[in-house]
Formats: structure tokens, C-alpha cells, sequence
């Protein structure tokens, strides 16, 4: 169990219960657990506290707490009281593939930097399952995604000062699949693309499955290689450049705006198209002006987007921002990967992105609480270890002592904790000093993947050649 909660907050979070009492308030409990409102293995308040704080009888309490057990929403033991979980336990949320041991369930995983869904998403699904029939007379198909929702996703650029009309917007599913798009619409067999090194390494993938030789420029912990970059351009010029200049997976770094105009201004020269992958760029934790967004600096510029990592993973639905003249293009590049996201989840990202939390304020707040804690527990049990506490994204970037990621790696999976060792984001191999630590899980299992990382260190010795585990890596 994880704690407990004050009888109060329970009783602001039911609100006003629905009649019969006993199921409206075992309808509400539920939802709030599916929604991530209430935490799971956490202590319910006992029936009396919760009848009082809500004017009920205990009765009544009772008997709810009763059909949240048989729904699966809540688990008892003789003398530990009631405490919320989901139906089907939280195993269910990890993928066999993943996993080396997907049976082993004290494993955690933080080779993922993706955060769990957003609070309220359970009730988003079922505010979007209640708009369906509606599309469910016509065949289904929207290529290019539902007008409805690619006018919300215009609507966010235009209000981060980026003109944007919807007719601009290409519905994906995901941003992988919006990188895979461009970079079938841009490259040819034997076209030069440009990536940042370290990179996301899907991205890259999809750049050489559309047949790019790929260049790399560094992004050191501290910054862009901008002398590097403009020298790469010149000598290259690369038909493309994939850039994530927003909190850039796996550094965190977010790019100045006076940088932004450096590099588009050498962009324009080689005319080499920017793929600016956005998919993090939701994720502001520090206050504080944000630059603008990269196709305001750079109007060729096809920017990615998505809902993975504000919203949830599971959505699959991301996009394409593209300059008006390149819409045709990208469309008939697309068609020959997908043709459309689903409409349930469209519908469920057009209610995020235009209901109350559409900044993702919840989700950047978690993420905001687990950065801080595993950037305070890693400097005070970790001292040697080095990385810049990001101002958003997703993960701490870690130079270790000596290049000993891999074994380090080995190391800690042995004792229950999987991470990612730094070579994996280097398309040129090396980075063999690197580990990203994903701060997208819960405070608890953060504390307890620093314990493990520390023990893991300590026992290493000279086997810091051992190769690597080989694993997918998603996010
Ligand atoms: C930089 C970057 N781009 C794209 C993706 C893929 O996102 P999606 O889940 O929207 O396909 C990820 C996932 O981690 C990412 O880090």
C-alpha cells in the first residue's frame, strides 16, 4: 500500500454523490481511481470517516465500498482496511516485448520515457465513447484526421503566436509515424539527413529505412554544437535535418531562441528542410518565457507533434505541422503508410486538448515532483555522477565516472532495474559514459531505482567491458 489520504480530500474529490448513494458513490470512487485521482494502493478512509465527511450512513459507505470490491476497484484485508487498485492489477499496463523477464513483477523499467496517462483520461475515453456514434454512419476513414481536432491542434500553435490553419495539420498515429511520413515525403536513397548525436533512435531508423545516409552533429550536456552544425550543413548539405530542439530526447537540452535563428539561417542556406520533432515540447516544467516554436524561426520547417508524452502513450496519435505548399505532398506520403488514426482516440485528444487541462498542468506537475526528487536522491547518493537538471522533457541525461553504462546497465537489471545506457541514442556508436533516467514513474519506484542504481555502482569492478543488453527502446 502507498498511504493514505485525508477524509476531506476523498470527500471534494466525490463531490456530490449520484442516487442510489451506495452505487453513485461506488461510480464516483471508481472513476477517480480510473482517472488517476486516487492513487493506487492507497488507504480508503474508514466507512465512518467517509460517511460523516459526505452526510451518508455508514451503511450506505459500506455497502459501496462492497460493489468498488466486486468491480475490482478496491481490494481488503482483515484489519488493513480498503485500498484502491484497478481490475486486472497494474501488470497489465507492461508489454511482454519489452521486457526480458515480463513475469518478474518487481522489475521496473525505466528504459520508457513515457509518463503513465494523465489524470482524468478513463473520464476522456468515455466523453469521447459518447461522441461516437455519430461517426459511426459514415466509413471511418480521415486521412488527414478529424477537422474537429486539427483545428484544436492549429488552434495551440496560433496561440503559441505561429500562425496555423487546420488545413496545415496531418493526423498520424504518433509522432514516430509523422517522422516515418517526412521522411518518406523529403528523402531519396543516398539523401544526406543530419541528426543530432545523442538522438532519439527510432527517428533515425526511419530516416534510413527512407534510405538517408545519416551525418551527426554533437549536442554536448550543456548545449548545441552550433559551429559544428553550421560546418556539417556546409559540407554535407543534408536534404534533411531532424532536430528536437524542445527539451531533446535524451539531454533535456530546449534550445535559445537566438540559437533557433542561427541554425535556420544555415538551414536556409544549404536549403535543407527541418523535420523539428515537438513531441516534448508540452512538457515546460521551470516557469519562465518558452522560445517560439521552431517554424516560426524557420517557415519551411515540417514540425512533428503528439500526445505521447503529455497525455499518454497509448493515444497513438500525433502529427504533422507543414508549410500550406507542402500539404499535397505529405498527404501522398502518408497514404502509403496509414490511412488515418483511430477515431476513438482522436476524439479523445480533441476533448484534452480543449477541455480544462489542456496544458497538461496535472501531468507537468507529477513529472515537475518526480524530476526534483530523483535529481535531489541521485546528487546526494551519486555525487561523482554529472547532469544538468533539465527546465522540462522527460529525463536526467547522466555522465558517469568512467564509460561504464553498459555494465552498469547489466548490472542493475540483474537486481530488478532496466535503464538505457547512452550508446543506444548515438547513431555513430560511443557515449559509452551515458545512462538516461527517465523521471516518468511514480516517487516510490524513483527512490527505489536510486537505491538499486547506488548498489549497482558500487559492485561494479572491471566488468565494465560486458556488452550491452539488447533491447527495444521505445520512448
Ligand atoms: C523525440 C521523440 N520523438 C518521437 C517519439 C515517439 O512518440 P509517439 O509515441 O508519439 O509515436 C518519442 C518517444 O519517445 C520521442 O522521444
Amino acid at each position: 500500500m502507498s498511504g493514505s489520504i485525508p477524509v476531506g480530500r476523498v470527500a471534494s474529490l466525490v463531490g456530490e454523490v449520484p442516487s442510489p448513494a451506495f452505487n453513485g458513490l461506488a461510480s464516483r470512487l471508481a472513476s477517480l481511481i480510473a482517472d488517476g485521482l486516487l492513487p493506487l494502493g492507497l488507504r480508503l478512509p474508514s466507512e465512518r470517516d467517509l460517511a460523516s465527511a459526505l452526510g451518508l450512513s455508514r451503511t450506505t459507505v459500506t455497502r459501496a465500498y462492497g460493489v468498488l470490491r466486486e468491480a475490482g476497484y478496491a481490494g481488503a484485508r482483515q484489519g488493513s482496511g480498503t485500498w484502491t487498485q484497478v481490475p486486472g492489477g497494474p501488470a497489465r499496463g507492461r508489454d511482454r516485448a519489452l521486457l526480458p523477464q515480463p513475469d518478474r513483477p518487481s522489475l521496473m523499467d525505466l528504459t520508457c520515457a513515457a509518463p503513465s496517462g494523465t489524470p482524468g483520461l478513463a473520464s476522456a475515453y468515455a466523453a469521447a465513447q459518447a461522441a461516437l456514434p455519430a461517426y459511426l454512419t459514415g466509413h471511418g476513414y480521415f486521412p488527414l484526421g478529424l477537422p474537429e481536432l486539427r483545428e484544436a491542434i492549429a488552434a495551440r500553435y496560433r496561440r503559441r503566436g505561429l500562425p496555423t490553419t487546420p488545413e496545415q495539420i496531418l493526423v498520424t498515429s504518433g509522432a514516430i509515424a509523422a517522422i516515418a511520413a517526412a521522411a518518406q515525403a523529403l528523402l531519396d536513397p543516398g539523401d544526406r539527413a543530419l541528426v543530432e548525436s545523442p538522438v532519439y533512435p527510432n527517428a533515425v531508423a526511419s530516416l534510413r529505412r527512407a534510405g538517408a545516409r545519416v551525418v551527426t552533429v554533437p549536442v554536448d550536456p550543456d548545449g548545441w554544437d552550433l559551429d559544428a552544425a553550421q560546418a556539417s550543413l556546409r559540407q554535407a548539405a543534408p536534404r534533411v535535418a531532424y532536430l528536437i530542439p524542445d527539451y531533446q530526447n535524451p539531454t533535456g537540452l530546449l534550445m535559445e531562441d537566438a540559437e533557433r535563428d542561427r541554425l535556420a539561417a544555415a538551414l536556409a542556406r544549404t536549403r535543407t528542410t527541418a523535420i523539428v520533432d515537438e513531441s516534448h515540447a508540452d512538457l515546460h516544467l521551470d516557469s519562465g518565457p518558452r522560445p517560439a516554436p521552431m517554424a516560426a524561426h524557420c517557415p519551411t520547417a515540417i514540425t512533428v507533434g503528439g500526445s505521447s508524452k503529455a497525455f499518454w502513450g497509448g493515444l497513438r496519435v500525433g502529427w504533422l505541422r507543414v508549410p500550406a505548399n507542402q500539404a499535397g505532398r505529405l498527404t501522398q506520403a502518408r497514404l502509403g503508410l496509414d490511412l488515418g488514426a483511430p477515431i476513438l482516440e482522436q476524439l479523445v485528444l480533441t476533448g484534452l486538448l480543449t477541455g480544462p487541462d489542456a496544458s497538461a498542468g496535472q501531468q507537468r506537475q507529477r513529472l515537475r515532483l518526480q524530476r526534483d526528487l530523483l535529481a535531489g536522491a541521485l546528487s546526494d547518493r551519486l555525487p561523482s555522477w554529472r547532469f544538468r537538471t533539465p527546465s522540462g522533457g522527460l529525463s536526467l541525461w547522466c555522465e558517469l565516472p568512467r564509460p561504464a553504462a553498459a555494465a552498469l546497465a547489466l548490472e542493475c537489471e540483474r537486481r530488478g532495474l532496466l535503464i538505457t545506457p547512452g550508446s543506444v541514442f548515438a547513431p555513430d556508436g560511443g557515449l559509452a559514459s551515458f545512462v538516461r533516467l527517465p523521471y516518468t514513474r511514480p516517487t516510490d519506484d524513483l527512490l527505489a531505482a536510486v537505491d538499486i542504481l547506488d548498489t549497482a555502482w558500487r559492485a561494479l569492478d572491471d566488468r565494465d567491458t560486458a556488452s550491452e543488453p539488447v533491447r527495444i527502446l521505445i520512448a
